[in-house]
């Protein structure tokens, strides 16, 4: 996607195709390309994030990337990297959640041999290989708090020595981090520190999930056929409407992982060049009641939302959330007044003028 041009800072790195990242480290010379082009879609709510990330990327600041999973948070943390001075040099990333608490500590900071059982030689850290670069501290919700007030040190300082080590390292790293979790949330538990939040939350984006951007889903859902047609060597042409219609209709809760993967399925059983339809026809029919925490009246807003964001927000009709309420049309409206329930992206406005049509 293109958003015109960058004023600020070098250009965008080029990738092969999207999702194929460096795992850990890599530098890119070319440097050429200053358009979102592995970030599919056109829709308003992504086209916000996108801006934001324009007006971020050159400036250096730490960005915290929020999102469900599988929104495209990776996505945006590199093209932060990409749009930034900072585009020729390491783009690093560290997934704070696959890696055991123990290890952890050492991963970031690296480690002098013999600073633990087990340490034979010496080892570089993230941080020392993300050097004059960009490190990406992927779910840091999940960075245990015994390391928390270290990662804040590193960030204020700009300074850390190695596990086991008494050098003192100096460091300029620019840091991105993602989480799909409430850090705000976690802050008011005791479970993340207050002062690192506050040190991370310099400049949040938001990457919406794909339910408040169903109109993003036909492209997608094209350029994954391309993607994986090229790749099993399988020629499709023919995407049927009702096809089309059901992958609309569907609330995505892996957001657009989830749709690769079933684009991908879909490819492999394809047949006659036809894109054949993944998904079972009840989809939109699992709303269940929640778990019977909270109040009736919030369980009742809690289910009224699942209703909506599983029937991707279509209120009438066999096919619509009140029909799988069991409700009246005209009921669930009223409902939704009462709650105060709007669709994600909409104006109050514009819900209530789609509702009145
Ligand atoms: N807008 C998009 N256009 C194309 N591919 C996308 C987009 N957003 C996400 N993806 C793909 O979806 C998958 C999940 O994205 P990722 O950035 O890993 O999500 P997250 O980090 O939020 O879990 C990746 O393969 C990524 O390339
Ligand atoms: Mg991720």
């Amino acid at each position: 996607m293109s958003l015109g041009p960058v004023t600020r800072g070098r250009s965008m790195l080029h990738s092969p195709m999207p999702g194929v990242f460096a795992v850990d480290s890599d530098i890119d010379q070319n440097c050429s390309d200053r358009s979102f082009k592995d970030i599919v879609g056109e829709s308003p709510a992504l086209k916000a994030a996108l801006t934001k990330v324009q007006r971020v990327a050159p400036t250096g600041s730490t960005v915290l990337v929020l999102g469900e999973t599988g929104t495209g948070k990776e996505l945006i943390a590199r093209a932060i990297h990409n749009l930034s001075d900072r585009c020729r040099r390491p783009f690093v990333k560290l997934n704070c959640a696959a890696i055991p608490s123990d290890l952890l500590e050492s991963e970031l900071f690296g480690h002098e041999k013999g600073a633990f059982t087990g340490a034979l030689t010496q080892r570089i850290g993230r941080f020392e290989t993300a050097h004059t670069g960009t490190l990406f501290l992927d779910e840091i919700g999940d960075l245990p708090l015994s390391l928390q007030p270290k990662l804040l040190r590193v960030l204020q300082e700009r300074e850390f020595e190695r596990l086991g080590g008494t050098r003192t390292h100096q460091i300029d790293v620019r840091l991105v981090a993602a989480t799909h979790r409430d850090l705000t949330e976690m802050v008011n538990r005791g479970q993340f520190r207050s002062d690192l939040y506050y040190r991370i939350n310099v400049f949040p984006i938001t990457v919406p999930p794909l339910r408040a951007r169903p109109e993003d889903i036909p492209q997608l859902v094209q350029h994954f056929v391309d993607i994986y047609a090229r790749r099993i060597g399988m020629q499709i042409d023919h995407i049927a409407k009702e096809t089309m219609a059901a992958f609309q209709a569907y609330a995505w809760p892996g957001n657009i992982r989830e749709l690769q993967n079933l684009v991908e399925r879909s490819v492999i059983l394809a047949s006659n060049g036809e894109l054949p339809n993944p998904l079972p026809p009840s989809d939109c029919i699992h709303v269940e009641a929640s778990s019977g925490l909270g109040t009736f009246k919030e369980s009742q807003r809690a289910l009224i939302l699942r209703a909506l964001e599983a029937c991707a927000w279509i209120i009438g009709g066999q096919r619509g959330a009140a029909a799988k309420l069991g409700l009246k049309r005209t009921t669930l409206i009223t409902k939704m007044r009462y709650f105060g329930i709007t669709r994600p992206g909409a104006t109050f406005d514009t819900t209530w003028q789609s509702l009145s049509d």
